[in-house]
């Protein structure tokens, strides 16, 4: 790929600047005050885990524990400045941050195996992300509860939104600059992420909005109150003024580090869940836990609560190493089982993207000249750290559209009809349980039904500085996390079977024209573009289906694959996010997600873990 791609992709080389050390209060670095046995133990301290910690910890009479397989991150600037973790230098991908894992090969991306960076770091994903902060519409999350989730709609999630974020709209000047208005009814103050706008856009966003109204796309005034679709502003968990990365870490445990009943033990993996079947119900009595392969296991008890926040792709990895899970898969690795719970490590979705990249002829600053030219990067990172803007003080793009099929395609009656007929079985995996089959065809029928609606959209595209990212939201493609074999410290089986339903590549190569449009309008000629990649050579659908076979990556959202739904729909938790057969064990991380929202999916992790704390915090006083 030529240089002009990576203003999206996160591959650069590295630059190691340091901030001063954090103070480390009560995080056990090592294992050699951690108690015998808390109130909770928290498997996995990123996004939603940390959440969850702070929560419960308010309660000084209960005590929690978080176990973390990474460490703490060291300030770095790569982590802390927005716009070096994401492209005008190194970030955390690659690092010891990152887990370093990959989806297996797949037939249908030419045999591709495709990188899938994920935290493993205190705070998780929030270290290495790239801070966007938006919201799904209300349609995205009203399907959480059309699927079997009482309280589990955007109504029901509005109030954790709320009370995660404190949200400082932008300056008048900047607002009436770019056009950016709020609703100040959807948005929360005193919450613990910060949520606000960089006080920098590259200036050829403007022609991109100006081109996306020029092709009959709405603006709506904020999207973060339920209605996402068409092309707006994305804040970022950034703090205001200093311009610097709110993470997890920053906001839910620095701010409450002190607190003696919360302990934080990193470098650290939780290899297994003790469990005990004695009576009816399984009930979790603690957990197993090592540093690495070579060293002693050693175990902790939960008085009350085990929790598993360890993301989509660990999780149900820590449940089927402790017998939960497909009774038959888990009986071929010579696991017996706890709880015959098919649906564990089911139901994977992610969104997945490609680039189109152009040159553009701009004698203002853009994301190209500053990667090309060092001193002009100086240049910028010294007016950063002077005073926290300019292009180092934004993760690169803010403007971002969602769109439904209706809205960038003419062929959503050919596509929906060719989607309607396939049958929901078709296209899954062949080994699939009937009890996810069936959660599949629900979910498969909201999916057909509104795909020529104008109330939810299927496609993102993301505009920076020349580079038109388009990446899908609903797939149909259902993918699976297994585990290869019973060692704690072997990498699962991560099959993404991206593309595996053709109605994917179908919405896709629409969305593919639709992005070449949006730099061939008049709003964009004074810029004149040039498509660098993927080029002129690739012209009929056949060579886009190519292309797209050969470059799909990952938007980093993987999720779903411990779904809350009804067991009897392959369901791993119920609506109390308590796994099926167990009285005190639940999933707090983005696993639960019945489906993606169209939407980065941070902002819906934290409503999501604000929410499961209020759930724990009614159970623990019933
Ligand atoms: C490169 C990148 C860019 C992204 N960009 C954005 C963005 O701009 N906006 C957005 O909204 N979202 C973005 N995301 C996604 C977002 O960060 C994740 O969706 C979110 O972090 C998921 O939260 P989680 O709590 O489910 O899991 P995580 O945040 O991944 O936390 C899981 C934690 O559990 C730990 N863990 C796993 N297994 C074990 C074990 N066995 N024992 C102990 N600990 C364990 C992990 O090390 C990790 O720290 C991005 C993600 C990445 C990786
Ligand atoms: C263990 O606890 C003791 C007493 O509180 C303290 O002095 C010591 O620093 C702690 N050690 C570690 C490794 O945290
Ligand atoms: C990440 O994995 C790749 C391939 O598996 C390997 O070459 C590379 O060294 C790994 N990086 C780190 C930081 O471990
Ligand atoms: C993918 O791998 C399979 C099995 O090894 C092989 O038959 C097939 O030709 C490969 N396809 C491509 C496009 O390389
Ligand atoms: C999509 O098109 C419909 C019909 O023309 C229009 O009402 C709607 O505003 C458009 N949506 C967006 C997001 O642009
Ligand atoms: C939020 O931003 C303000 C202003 O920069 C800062 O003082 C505060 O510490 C930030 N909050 C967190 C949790 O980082
Ligand atoms: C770029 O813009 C400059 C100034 O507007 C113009 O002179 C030049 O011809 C343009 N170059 C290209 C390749 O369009
Ligand atoms: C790089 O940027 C510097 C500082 O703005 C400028 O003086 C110089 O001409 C630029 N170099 C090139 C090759 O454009
Ligand atoms: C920082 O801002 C002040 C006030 O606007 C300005 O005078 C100064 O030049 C800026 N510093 C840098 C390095 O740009
Ligand atoms: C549909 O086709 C018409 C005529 O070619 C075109 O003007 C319009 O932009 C297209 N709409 C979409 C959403 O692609
Ligand atoms: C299931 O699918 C796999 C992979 O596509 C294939 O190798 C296997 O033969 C299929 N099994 C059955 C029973 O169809």
């Amino acid at each position: 790929m030529p240089s002009l791609s990576r203003s999206f992709l996160l591959v650069a080389p590295l630059v190691s600047l340091s901030l001063a050390a954090p103070f480390y209060g009560r995080v056990i670095g090592r294992d050699a005050n951690i108690s015998t046995s808390y109130d909770y133990v928290i498997v996995g301290g990123g996004v939603s885990g940390l959440v969850v910690a702070n929560r419960l910890s308010e309660d000084s009479a209960v005590t929690v524990l978080v176990v973390e397989a990474g460490e703490l991150d060291a300030g770095e600037d790569f982590i802390a400045i927005p716009g070096i973790s994401s492209g005008l230098g190194q970030n955390a991908v690659g690092t010891k941050y990152d887990w370093n894992v990959s989806y297996s090969a797949q037939s249908e991306l030419n045999n591709r195996s495709v990188q899938m960076p994920i935290g493993k770091v205190v705070g998780g994903g929030s270290i290495l992300n790239r801070m966007l902060m938006d919201r799904g519409s209300k349609a995205d999350y009203d399907r959480w509860a059309e699927l079997g989730n009482v309280g589990w709609d955007f109504a029901g999630l509005l109030p954790y939104f709320i009370k995660s974020e404190t949200f400082t709209p932008p300056a008048a000047d900047f607002a009436a600059e770019w056009g950016i208005e709020h609703d100040a009814s959807v948005h929360g103050t005193s919450g613990y992420v910060n949520s606000s706008y960089p006080p920098f856009v590259y200036p050829s966003t403007k022609n991109y909005f100006e081109s996306m109204k020029s092709l009959g796309i709405n603006v709506p005034k904020d999207a973060a109150n339920g209605e996402a679709l068409g092309a707006f502003w994305s804040t970022l968990a950034l703090n205001p003024g200093v311009s610097t990365r709110c993470s997890a870490r920053v906001a839910y445990h620095d701010t409450v580090e002190t607190r003696s009943n919360l302990h934080l033990l990193t470098g650290n993996q939780v290899t297994k869940l003790v469990t005990d079947s004695t009576s009816g119900s399984v009930t979790a009595t603690g957990i197993e836990y090592a540093s690495d392969a070579s060293s002693a296991i050693k175990s902790v008890t939960a008085n009350k609560e085990v929790i598993l926040a360890a993301g989509s792709l660990h999780t149900p990895q820590v449940l089927q190493l402790s017998g939960i899970g497909s009774a038959s898969f888990l009986s071929s690795l010579g696991i017996s089982s706890v709880i015959d719970l098919p649906g564990v490590g089911e139901n994977h979705q992610d969104h997945q993207y490609v680039a189109i990249a152009n040159t553009i002829n701009t004698t203002e600053v853009s994301f190209n000249a500053l990667s090309a030219n060092a001193t002009l990067a100086a240049e910028a990172l010294a007016v950063y750290k002077a005073n926290g803007t300019g292009p180092y003080s934004t993760s690169g793009s803010i403007s971002l559209a969602f769109l439904p099929l209706g809205n960038y395609s003419n062929a959503t009656s050919t596509i929906t009809s060719s989607a309607g007929a396939q049958g929901a079985s078709t296209y899954l995996a062949n080994d699939t349980d009937a009890t996810v089959a069936a959660g599949y065809k629900a979910q498969y029928d909201i999916l057909v039904r509104d795909m020529d609606s104008f109330n939810i959209a299927n496609m993102e595209f993301i505009y920076s500085d020349g580079t038109v990212v388009l990446a899908l939201q609903h797939p149909l493609s259902r993918g699976s996390v297994k585990i290869a074999s019973t060692d704690p410290f072997a990498t699962p089986i991560y099959d993404s079977r991206w593309l595996s339903n053709p109605a994917d590549l179908a919405q896709i190569v629409e969305a593919f024209k639709f992005g070449r449009k949006i730099t061939t309008t008049s709003a964009f000629t004074s810029l004149s573009p040039v498509e660098a990649f993927p080029g002129s050579a690739v012209t009929t659908d056949a060579q886009i289906e190519t292309y797209i076979r050969e470059n799909l990556a990952t938007l980093f959202h993987p999720a779903c694959s411990a779904a809350m739904m009804p067991k009897e729909m392959g369901g791993v938790v119920d609506s109390n996010l308590l796994v099926y057969g167990t009285s005190n064990l639940r999933i707090v991380d983005a696993s639960i997600f019945p489906m993606l929202p169209a939407t980065h999916i941070m902002s819906t992790v934290y409503a999501v873990a604000e929410k499961a704390a209020d759930i724990i915090r009614g159970a623990a006083t019933c």
